[in-house]
């Protein structure tokens, strides 16, 4: 279906997708080219190009992750549009936070084929979280062919909105980096307690990767609460501390509602 596969940037977000991609035999590494300024960090075997100027004249692009950040991506599709590489028939797939089907069909035609979509990090881990949306001229058959790739290691969840992007952005795109920041604040307390940095992390690691793995094997979350709360008790005084005037619901939803807020602005 797809021949020439184009990466337009491929940095942490985009390599994740790509080595994914070449793990699960999606498509072969000869079939991909990546173009990005700088030369590090890239694939073996991978075409690589700093500019689409470099592109062989007769190169036709069938698929293309657009990859870079948002604020540099007005130029670069600008200069993508301009350097005719894509057709008609070409499928975007953009994992860009903030920028909506509009943005693109501006650009391009009102007829751009375009998937936009927002997947997290944990792909790196086969358990990465891809919401999506489609423009209307994206078949069915495509949209199961973009779901087909995404599946291999994500969980692939069709939006029937746009604007819910700003959510799902806000939670689920940005989402590990809270878990990341709530591990590094444990460590940091528990080496302030005198607990040894190399025992602190390991031992934070399996304290997230455990409530994890009950977390996903309950369906009450407020049971396994009250299975470790004890009244009176230690965790009891630590909870009532966070609670305290909802102080922690009240920032959790200010952190929220602040990557909305970005989220809505970089459309
Ligand atoms: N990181 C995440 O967890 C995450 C999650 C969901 C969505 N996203 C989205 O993914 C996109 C990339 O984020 P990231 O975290 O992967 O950023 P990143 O690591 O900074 O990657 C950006 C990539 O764009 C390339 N680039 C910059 N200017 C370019 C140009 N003119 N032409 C072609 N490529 C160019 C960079 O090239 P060099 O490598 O040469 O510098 C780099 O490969 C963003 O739009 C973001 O919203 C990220």
């Amino acid at each position: 279906m797809f021949k020439n596969i184009l990466f337009l940037g491929c940095g942490n977000m985009g390599r994740a997708i790509l080595q994914k991609i070449l793990e699960n035999n999606i498509f072969q590494d000869n079939q991909i080219t990546v173009v990005k300024p700088s030369s590090n960090n890239l694939i073996a075997n991978v075409n690589y190009q700093n500019s689409l100027n470099l592109l062989h004249g007769s190169y036709q692009a069938d698929l293309v992750f657009i990859c870079v950040k948002p604020q540099d991506s007005e130029q670069v599709l600008n200069e993508l549009f301009a350097s005719k590489i894509t057709n008609p028939n070409t499928i975007f797939i953009s994992i860009m936070a903030g920028k909506n089907l509009k943005f693109f069909q501006k650009i391009f035609s009102k007829k751009v084929k375009i998937i936009r979509c927002m997947p997290n990090i944990l792909v790196k881990e086969n358990n990465g979280i891809i919401p999506y949306f489609t423009s209307k001229n994206v078949s069915a058959i495509e949209q199961d062919f973009f779901e087909k790739i995404f599946n291999n290691f994500a969980s692939c969840l069709a939006l029937d909105d746009e604007k819910l992007f700003h959510a799902y952005t806000a939670l689920f795109g940005s989402g590990p980096a809270y878990v990341f920041l709530i591990a590094s604040l444990l460590i940091e307390i528990a080496i302030e307690l005198k607990v040894e940095k190399n025992i602190a992390v390991k031992l934070v690691k399996k304290l997230l990767f455990g409530s994890t793995q009950l977390l996903n094997n309950s369906d009450d979350i407020s049971q396994l609460l009250a299975m470790i709360t004890s009244a009176k008790g230690t965790t009891a005084s630590a909870l009532e501390a966070l609670n305290k005037n909802n102080n922690l619901q009240k920032l959790l939803r200010k952190a929220i509602m602040s990557a909305v807020k970005t989220s809505k602005k970089l459309a």
